[in-house]
């Protein structure tokens, strides 16, 4: 396990504790590290309105949005199966607006590391800001 994900899945651990996931009773935590350094953790936040769940990721980007940082360089997610478990379509989509095709995506279960892949292998040909023809935020 590398060294930059044992303090990741620390924070990862102790957001997933919060989760509040009353309906689907699936805790996810996640992190993500910014370009900075520091890391930013999440949880999911479910609601009696049940399509309108906040993914674990979600939560985390926002933190890291909020703090004023831009750039996501690592990202881990936290779950309980017995089998790794990869970012949702949707966070797909919401991390390759702050992350690039090689970053780092570690998917971790209680015991720990489970496997790494990136999200370049998870969102091919992704549809991001560059496609907008806007400069890149
Ligand atoms: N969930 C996440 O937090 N992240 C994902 O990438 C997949 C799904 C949450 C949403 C919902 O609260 C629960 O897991 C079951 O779908």
């Amino acid at each position: 396990m590398t060294a930059s994900v044992t303090p990741m899945l620390e924070l990862a651990r102790q957001a997933l504790a919060n989760a509040y996931a009353p309906y689907s009773r699936f805790r996810v935590g996640a992190c993500v590290r910014a370009e900075s350094g520091r890391l930013y953790a999440g949880c999911n936040v479910e609601n009696a309105a049940y399509p309108i769940t906040q993914c674990a990721e979600a939560t985390a980007i926002g933190a890291l949005v909020v703090a004023g940082e831009r750039r996501i360089v690592e990202v881990l997610i936290l779950t309980e199966g017995t089998t790794p478990c990869a970012p949702c379509g949707g966070c797909r989509q919401q991390l390759a607006e702050f992350a690039r095709p090689d970053t780092r995506i570690h998917l971790c279960g209680p015991e720990g590391l489970r496997a790494t892949t990136t999200l370049g292998e998870l969102l091919p040909l992704a549809f991001g800001p560059d496609a907008l023809g806007h400069p890149t935020p």
